[in-house]
């Protein structure tokens, strides 16, 4: 079995990729520090595929522990989850995700080239576009806009995997850039349960719905969009999770490179075509206020497809519907 070394493995996007994984024959070696996720994951990931993946409670900055990880294992690849991600987090203590998304990923980046592995994918994201001149996006857009450290982090993140490429053009190298991942695996056993107040709008609107909370705060509805709130290009994980595979392919079929991807479905949503999209699959109305606009917010993000569909056969299958049914089912599992 080919080993792929799966760092932040057990968060939202990496449990459900182990899934996806271990489905293509593959086994997944995590390291995570559990900073943001919890170990019983693993039990979960094993009881959906019937397949253990190995488990290291180890930090990416640990540069012995993640060693030890690579001599005992022959890892073919890696793809690079690892990282905090909350946005208005990043704002208050940036040093914090400088040192752990970046100097972590440079630890991660030497370890690999000590031991002569060279496939990475990396979980980049659409905030690397800033705000957008034009929709679609198209990975050729520029990038580096970005207005919150945890952005520039993914924009510093791909322009050092570049500069490593240049300096050694033996590497295999994959960016990623994800839209918004929603939804759930259809079980209810993995899907994402944020701690404390929910930053991104599906974990709020399952929050409200299950009681948790009493509105949806709609941020702002005077954005230049159809209905005046924000349109975002809405992705299931499990979608998101075989376009992993998809890049992990394409790697294995090229000697080296850096290769671009959006991973999204190319259609954009507005706040309040969620809200309604979730009403209809809980079955009642889902009470919202429209507030003001949060800080750093933008009209409007939504992929070009085009890229990935061409050149990994990779296209989204899951609609709006399934991933609000798949949100609401893992929140409704969550209480049992
Ligand atoms: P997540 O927080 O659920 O998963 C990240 C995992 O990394 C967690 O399990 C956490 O414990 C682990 N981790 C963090 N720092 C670590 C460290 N120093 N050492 C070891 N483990 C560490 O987040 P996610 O939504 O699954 O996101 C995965 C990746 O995708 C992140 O890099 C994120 O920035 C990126 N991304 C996420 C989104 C999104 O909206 N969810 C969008 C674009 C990109
Ligand atoms: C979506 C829409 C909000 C919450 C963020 C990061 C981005 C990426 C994905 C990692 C917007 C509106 C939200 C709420 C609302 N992460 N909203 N009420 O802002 O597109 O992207 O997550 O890379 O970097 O910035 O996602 O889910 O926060 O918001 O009205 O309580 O929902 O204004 O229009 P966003 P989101």
């Amino acid at each position: 079995m080919k080993k792929i070394l799966v760092t932040g493995g057990t968060g939202y996007i990496g449990s459900h990729t182990c899934v996806e994984l271990i489905k293509q024959g593959y086994l997944p070696i995590i390291v995570d520090n559990l900073s943001n996720s919890k170990e019983n994951v693993v039990d979960k990931i094993e009881k959906i595929t019937g397949t253990r993946p190995i488990f290291y409670k180890v930090d990416i900055l640990d540069e012995k522990g993640l060693t030890k990880v690579f001599e005992q294992h022959d890892i073919q690849a890696v793809i690079h989850f690892a990282g905090l991600k909350a946005v208005g987090e990043s704002v208050k203590v940036p040093l914090k995700y400088y040192n752990n998304n970046i100097t972590g990923t440079v630890n991660l980046l030497e370890i690999m080239k000590r031991f002569n592995v060279k496939n990475i994918i990396f979980s980049s994201s659409a905030t690397v576009y800033g705000d957008p001149k034009e929709v679609p996006i198209k990975e050729t857009a520029p990038t580096g806009g970005c207005t919150n450290p945890y952005g520039k982090t993914k924009y510093f993140i791909e322009e050092i995997l570049k500069d490593l490429y240049v300096s050694d053009p033996t590497f295999n190298i994959a960016l990623l850039r994800y839209f918004n991942p929603v939804g759930a695996h259809e079980s209810g056993l993995i899907g994402e349960n944020p701690n404390g107040i929910p930053n991104n709008l599906m974990p709020y609107i399952t929050q409200v719905a299950i009681g948790i909370r009493p509105y949806l705060n709609v941020f702002g509805n005077d954005y230049d969009t159809p209905d005046g709130t924000g349109v975002r290009d809405y992705i299931h994980v499990v979608d998101l999770a075989v376009g992993h595979i998809c890049a992990l392919k394409k790697l294995e079929s090229v000697t080296s490179g850096v290769h671009i991807y959006n991973l999204g479905t190319g259609i954009g949503y507005s706040v309040l075509d969620m809200v309604k999209a979730f009403s209809s699959v809980l079955g009642r109305p889902l009470p919202y206020k429209i507030v003001d606009r949060r800080a750093g917010d933008i009209a409007k993000c939504w992929a070009d497809p085009t890229k990935a569909e061409k050149e990994l056969g990779f296209k989204a299958r899951f609609d709006l519907r399934k991933m609000c049914e798949d949100s609401w089912n893992f929140q409704q599992k969550l209480d049992e």
